[in-house]
């Protein structure tokens, strides 16, 4: 039996695990039952929506190129989940627009934002450094999640006042620079760019993120379908910066 194989096979096999029947509370072998799907296992066939359709959670770790379709079916069976995904996700449009609505949001977990598994397959599908034997370390991924978790609620502490030098404005938006999360201005009324790792720390109670669409002060600059601040629009007296996300706090 191969979990890792690259879906190339005809036929798959799912498990089905219905609760600790030796008193261990560990899932052994003989307690996990191994049924034959007709297909190749296909997040998208009809038999997998059908298994699909009887969960309540889904805890995964989709293939990162399928990542879009693989949320939007969770979205439109309207599951609950708890899944990996690759930072580079959150600016994606369809993503960057779950995450505004507030149905999709950043889980625990991952340290520094690098994940550890322990597997000698794994090579295949990830971009890897620190390899050891049976370990690759992948970096930038995230738990994206829509349960209900403290985190969301709770506020970041923040301490900076603003000021003009520190916190320059974006040459086509009506926005001010925050390089770091943790130097969000306290008392900034305005539009704030902030980097994605600032969804980490996102309290929808705390800020509303908005559309950087909303603040454009060019009407040169195109209309943006995801709504970042990003690539040659993004720049302060000519010169680029990252990739930000524009939020204002709900609080002032
Ligand atoms: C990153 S691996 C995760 C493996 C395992 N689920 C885990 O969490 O350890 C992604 C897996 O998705 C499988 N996969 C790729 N395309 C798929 C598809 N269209 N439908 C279902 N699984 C797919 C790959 O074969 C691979 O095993």
């Amino acid at each position: 039996m191969n979990l890792f194989s690259e879906n190339k096979s005809e036929q798959a096999i799912y498990l089905v695990y219905e609760g600790d029947k030796n008193d261990n509370r560990i899932p052994y072998l003989n307690e996990i039952g191994t049924k034959k799907l007709k297909g190749d296992g296909d997040f998208r066939s009809k038999e997998c929506i059908e298994l699909l359709k009887q969960a309540d959670i889904v805890v995964t770790n989709p293939p990162f190129s399928l990542f879009r379709e693989y949320v939007a079916q969770l979205i439109e069976y309207d599951k609950k989940f708890v899944i990996v995904g690759h930072q580079n996700a959150i600016s994606y449009k369809e993503i960057f627009k779950l995450i505004k609505e507030n149905k999709l949001w950043l889980g625990y977990g991952f340290k520094g934002g690098a994940g550890h598994f322990i597997n000698q397959h794994y090579e295949d599908y990830a971009t890897a450094t620190d390899r050891k034997e049976g370990m690759i370390r992948v970096s930038g991924v995230h738990w994206f999640t829509n349960l209900e978790i403290n985190k969301r609620h709770e506020d970041l502490i923040l301490y900076k006042t603003y000021n003009e030098e520190e916190y320059p404005k974006y040459d086509n938006y009506d926005a001010i620079e925050v390089s770091k999360t943790k130097d969000i201005p306290a008392d900034y009324t305005g539009a704030m760019g902030v980097p994605i790792t600032f969804l980490d720390k996102y309290n929808p109670e705390q800020f509303e993120i908005i559309s950087s669409n909303d603040i454009r002060i060019n009407e040169n600059i195109p209309f943006k379908e995801h709504g970042l601040i990003k690539d040659k629009d993004g720049t302060i007296n000519g010169k680029p910066t990252y990739v930000r996300i524009v939020i204002k706090n709900k609080r002032l």
